[in-house]
């Protein structure tokens, strides 16, 4: 399923390290992961996430808070029964690793080299699936066309063209996304103005090549202390967002209520665009 990022010919894995037919080679480093992410695919402006949010991340999940997420991702993927997903833009694998089940071929990809690492160091083995972590591009996925059969995208980047290649015919997108009033109290306190979040314009956004084919709201109220809030804060885009005396402040509270609301889309790969 890999393929190599320069000549784009099927990657083959040989005890600790994949070669393509041009003798391209990419070993698999010591905590079990291969970085597919070449200089030529390089650009400052996609780097991903910073060592710092992606701890907090881990940290964060960790406490379980968005476990009913995870829970009912991992339900509607159990339900389809796909062979291959690609998840992309993984971070550290906390959807990822509960979708590795019934000997499934799972890939975890992600730019950001520091999350596929700790990607990587949690979720060595899985019970039933094999994951396969990866440092790529969305840009430009080293994946072979049409070999996918469902990608999946959990607050990440949906780079259309690039999912359309490697889908198959038929191929099934999953999308995860803040519904309208994800985190509202604690977005209340970090900002003048309260912007809802609109997930529905993924939907546009991605027609008329993907179709709409079902959607959830999962809802997951909260209670949080002081590091889980501080945590909170610096996983999302609002720890830079935000102004330093509020960030400050709500930082200090010993404990939040707040509420996290989901949007799940599931999409298919319409048939004209195959
Ligand atoms: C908000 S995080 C979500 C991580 C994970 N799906 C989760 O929900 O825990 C977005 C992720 O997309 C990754 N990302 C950003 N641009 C990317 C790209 N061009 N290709 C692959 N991953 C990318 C970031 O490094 C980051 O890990
Ligand atoms: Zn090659």
């Amino acid at each position: 399923m890999l393929t190599c990022p320069i000549c784009h010919t099927a990657l083959n894995l040989q005890g600790k390290t994949y070669t393509c037919q041009n003798r391209h080679s990419y070993d698999v480093a010591k905590d079990g992961y291969v970085n597919l992410h070449i200089v030529q695919h390089k650009n400052s402006h996609t780097a991903g996430d910073t060592p710092e949010s992606v701890q907090a991340r881990r940290r964060f999940l960790a406490s379980g808070f968005y476990q009913p997420l995870r829970d009912k991702i991992s339900s509607i993927i159990n339900e389809l029964s796909p062979n291959t997903v690609l998840d992309i833009g993984c971070g550290e694998g906390y959807y990822t690793s509960s979708l590795a089940q019934n000997d499934r071929q799972v890939i975890g990809l992600d730019i950001a080299k520091a999350a596929i690492i700790a990607a990587a160091k949690a979720h060595k083995t899985s019970p039933n699936g094999n994951i396969s972590w990866v440092v790529g591009t969305g840009a430009v996925l080293p994946v072979a066309d049409g070999s996918v059969d469902i990608c999946t995208s959990f607050f990440s980047p949906l780079p259309k063209a690039q999912m359309l290649k490697v889908l198959r015919t038929d191929g099934l997108l999953l999308v995860a996304t803040p519904a309208a009033n994800h985190l509202y109290t604690m977005r209340e306190r970090l900002f003048d103005t309260v912007n809802l979040h609109n997930p529905a314009k993924f939907v546009a956004e991605l027609s008329p090549e993907f179709t709409l084919m079902d959607e959830w709201q999962i809802d997951a109220p909260m209670v949080l202390d002081r590091q889980n809030l501080s945590d909170l804060i610096d996983m999302t885009p609002y720890t830079y967002k935000a102004k330093l005396e509020r960030k400050t402040a709500l930082k200090a509270c010993e404990r939040f209520e707040t509420a996290a609301s989901f949007c799940v889309y599931l999409f298919k790969k319409s048939s004209q665009s195959s």
